[in-house]
């Protein structure tokens, strides 16, 4: 399988077994890193664009590193301290980089942005995050449940919250080219774009995979294999709708009555990061103004052993050493 100079923007863009590539190759690579065995001669002296619309702390990381590990140099852009978007288009800076990296990873807004990139560079372009898709998050969060279930077809995974944004998009897409049951448990209002749930059911069609949506909670998540949920408001969006999130979203909380009614096989997962205590700015002021000490998911349940969110956020490391590695 030959995946040298595509672009990875999302997960629909690549057949079932191109996705499992990625996987597998992360499994190598780490396996490889946790015995001392360098792979810095896979992709040395060559020149990596890191650019970052939106903060981050997993993405930025694993990038720098695992260019680093793959021999490469890399450059962080951060737009308010470069010409991106105020004096220079998307189209021009795509071209410019292009004749300077050998590949470029963008985090931003609107998916049509990294696809623009994608369009001028000429070089591969990664996606770290778009309004819609999180596809590199996804690869590590499959790495994670093969680790601990040892296999991905079949495992039942609800998703919990915000189901319109990044991180629901880009599970259910996981999901539909990996034969696994994706369930997106919340209030109707926040349930995925028909559009987006339409393209995951025609790659869900090829694999034996199934999409649900549901509102009642003991019924999504009986069972499930594994519980997911992110933030209740992302990256970008203003804060004044916290409030009617919060309304909107509590009962869709994970707590122990959800991993109870999911049972003892069950782990919880979460992109990171997680409101789960007051130890956080935002988490603060939301303590002061609504009096919740935890928000999408309770403490007990973030710090218990069913909680597999740290092997999660090294597997970002692995999972994207593995896109550069194979698309470079
Ligand atoms: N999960 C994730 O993308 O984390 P960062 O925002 O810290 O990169
Ligand atoms: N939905 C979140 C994911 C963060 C990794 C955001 O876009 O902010």
């Amino acid at each position: 399988m030959n995946l040298k100079n595509r672009n990875f923007l999302k997960l629909l863009d690549f057949t079932p077994e191109e996705v499992m590539y990625f996987i597998d190759h992360a499994a190598e690579l780490k396996a490889m890193k946790k015995a001392g065995q360098s792979t810095a001669d896979h992709h040395a002296g060559k020149n990596i664009a890191l650019i970052f619309e939106k903060t981050s702390t997993r993405t930025r990381c694993s990038f720098e590193i695992a260019a680093n590990d793959l021999g490469m140099h890399s450059t962080f852009l951060d737009p308010s301290a470069s010409q991106i978007g105020k004096k220079e288009s998307i189209a021009d800076t795509a071209r410019v980089l292009g004749r300077m990296f050998d590949g470029i990873e963008y985090r931003g807004f609107d998916h049509s942005i990294v696809e623009e990139i994608a369009k001028y560079a000429g070089v591969p372009v990664w996606n770290g995050l778009t309004n819609q898709w999180h596809p590199t998050q996804v690869l590590a969060d499959a790495l994670t449940i093969r680790e601990h279930f040892g296999h991905l077809k079949g495992i039942k995974l609800t998703y919990m919250g915000d189901a319109r944004y990044n991180m629901a998009d880009s599970l259910m897409a996981l999901c539909a080219k990996l034969g696994m049951h994706f369930t997106a448990c919340s209030n109707k209002n926040y349930f995925p774009d028909p559009a987006i749930v339409k393209a995951c059911e025609e790659a869900a069609a090829e694999t034996g995979a199934t999409i649900r949506l549901e509102d009642d909670v003991d019924k999504a998540t009986k069972g499930a294999d594994v519980i997911y949920t992110d933030v209740w408001v992302s990256m970008g969006e203003p804060d004044e709708i916290w409030e009617q999130r919060i309304h909107d979203l509590l009962p869709y909380q994970v707590n122990s009555h959800v991993m109870e009614n999911a049972g003892e096989q069950a782990v919880f997962m979460h992109c990171l990061p997680a409101f789960h205590d007051l130890n956080t700015k935002i988490g603060k002021q939301i303590y002061e103004k609504f009096g919740l000490t935890c928000m999408e998911v309770t403490d007990d349940v973030f710090e218990s052993k069913q909680s597999i969110v740290f092997d999660e956020a090294e597997n970002r490391m692995h999972t994207i050493k593995s896109v550069m590695d194979l698309t470079l």
